[in-house]
């Protein structure tokens, strides 16, 4: 505002000097056209009347006369010059004001829109709005980030989902979190992924013993008192265990049997859709598969097994009626609490192996699943591996719709294997996919 006030007072007396000037420039040509006058009748037509009496002192000082009037007319030559430099650059100024006025025009349009988000948050609760900010960054401008501020983030639809999110951001600051995490997940199902930080500390379990060391947790079940069993139907492990001989459906029903299926899983290839994990290694000279991700790993027996191999798996989980994440973290894994529509937090070609099973499926919406396989293509490394391990589907949409889907995303095949399930009963009309696909090296 000072500049503006400055630049306000300098036009103003640009202005004034320009009317002085102006002013003088009258006077100035007054003077040249009487001298002009006085010159076209000293040597124009009435010239005559004057010759004969006209004495050489006449005739000299005739000569200073046009002498000085030339100086004059040289002397505003050059000032209407320097007139019009001036005006050029008032004019500059002008418009260099012009450009701070639309400027900050549109600074003040976009600070009252920011205003409206504020507003449309305010409708949260406070601690809601603390949380996202933005906050003012303590050293000002900062050319990393861009801004002198910054806003943490929350997922697109949390803003759409009022009710839930004040509910999830409505705790003691400080105190204890409620044991909500049937709510949390439930937000981040519908979108509000990644939920916003909280400021409470969510209860210990009573009685938490320190986990069974490496390599024996890698098999065990973990103390039911390592973790709160509030959120789930079940409350102990056995509970879990025992789920994979009850009727109804059950997200990975037989994962926490260790000593089950899943101590079987990926150890032989039976040349069809069950892939050896040996096999799958082999595929790349030995030793290159180094880390990786499993989408959706259940209770994160694929890592297990990798890591048996040397090869880090980060195994990526929901606990979906079951303490999944904590199971794999019990085992000494890496659990990763995102679902399927989060962009994976890896950067491009990072990643040795991509695996996921019985996740990448026909209930996901068309679109969304190719954006999935594009991020799976991004965060591999050349060469790198994508194992689709039992990918579901009608027959009708296999040839329609995922074929050509994976073949635009652009992957090698190595292996390819189309078939029906035979474990756990053939699915009527139900085709599983499997496949090893590698990254191309160009
Ligand atoms: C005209 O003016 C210039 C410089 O102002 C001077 O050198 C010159 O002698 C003058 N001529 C006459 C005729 O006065
Ligand atoms: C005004 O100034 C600019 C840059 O200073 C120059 O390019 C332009 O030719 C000038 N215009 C006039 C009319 O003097
Ligand atoms: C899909 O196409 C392949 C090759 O064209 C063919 O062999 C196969 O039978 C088709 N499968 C279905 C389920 O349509």
């Amino acid at each position: 505002m000072g500049n503006e006030a400055q630049d306000q007072q300098y036009s103003k007396k640009l202005q004034a000097y320009a009317h002085s000037q102006k002013h003088n420039l009258k006077l100035i040509m007054l003077v040249i056209l009487t001298n002009l006058a006085t010159i076209y009748i000293f040597t124009g037509p009435f010239s005559f009347l004057y010759h004969s009496s006209a004495s050489p002192r006449d005739s000299n000082s005739i000569l200073q006369e046009l002498n000085s009037t030339k100086a004059q007319l040289a002397a505003t030559h050059s000032l209407l010059s320097e007139l019009h430099h001036r005006l050029n650059s008032s004019n500059l100024l002008v418009q260099a004001l012009l450009i701070d006025l639309t400027r900050q025009q549109e600074k003040e349009k976009q600070s009252n829109s920011a205003d409206q988000n504020q507003v449309s948050l305010k409708l949260g609760n406070d601690e809601l709005t603390f949380a996202l900010g933005p906050h003012k960054l303590p050293f000002g401008y900062s050319p990393m980030i861009g801004s002198d501020e910054i806003h943490t983030p929350v997922g697109a639809s949390c803003m759409r989902l009022h009710d839930e999110l004040n509910r999830y951001m409505t705790y003691k600051i400080g105190g204890e979190c409620p044991m909500d995490y049937v709510l949390a997940q439930r937000l981040m199902l519908k979108g509000c992924e990644p939920l916003p930080r909280r400021r409470c500390h969510p209860k210990s379990p009573a009685n938490y013993v320190e986990p069974t060391p490496l390599p024996e947790s890698l098999w065990s079940t973990p103390p039911d008192t390592s973790i709160l069993w509030e959120a789930y139907a079940c409350k102990s492990y056995q509970c879990l265990v025992d789920r994979k001989n009850k009727p109804g459906s059950y997200n990975c029903k037989n994962c926490f049997d260790l000593q089950g299926e899943e101590r079987s899983r990926w150890i032989f290839d039976d040349g069809g859709l069950g892939f050896g994990i040996d096999q799958v290694l082999a595929a790349k000279a030995a030793g290159t598969i180094r880390i990786g991700l499993d989408i959706g790993g259940g209770t994160g027996t694929f890592a297990a097994r990798m890591r048996e191999r040397n090869v880090i798996i980060i195994t990526s989980a929901l606990n979906l009626d079951g303490p999944f994440n904590n199971i794999i973290a019990s085992r000494g894994l890496v659990p990763m609490h995102i679902s399927i529509s989060q962009r994976f937090p890896f950067f491009d070609s990072t990643l040795d192996i991509v695996h996921s099973m019985d996740v990448l499926s026909n209930w996901i919406p068309d679109t969304m699943l190719e954006f999935v396989l594009f991020d799976i293509y991004r965060v591999l490394r050349p060469g790198g591996l994508f194992w689709l391990d039992h990918f579901f589907c009608f027959p009708s949409q296999l040839n329609k719709t995922y074929v050509p889907m994976l073949d635009r995303i652009g992957f090698n095949r190595l292996r390819w294997q189309v078939g029906t399930k035979v474990d756990g009963g053939v699915h009527k009309n139900v085709l599983y996919i499997s496949s090893l696909m590698e990254k191309p090296m160009t």
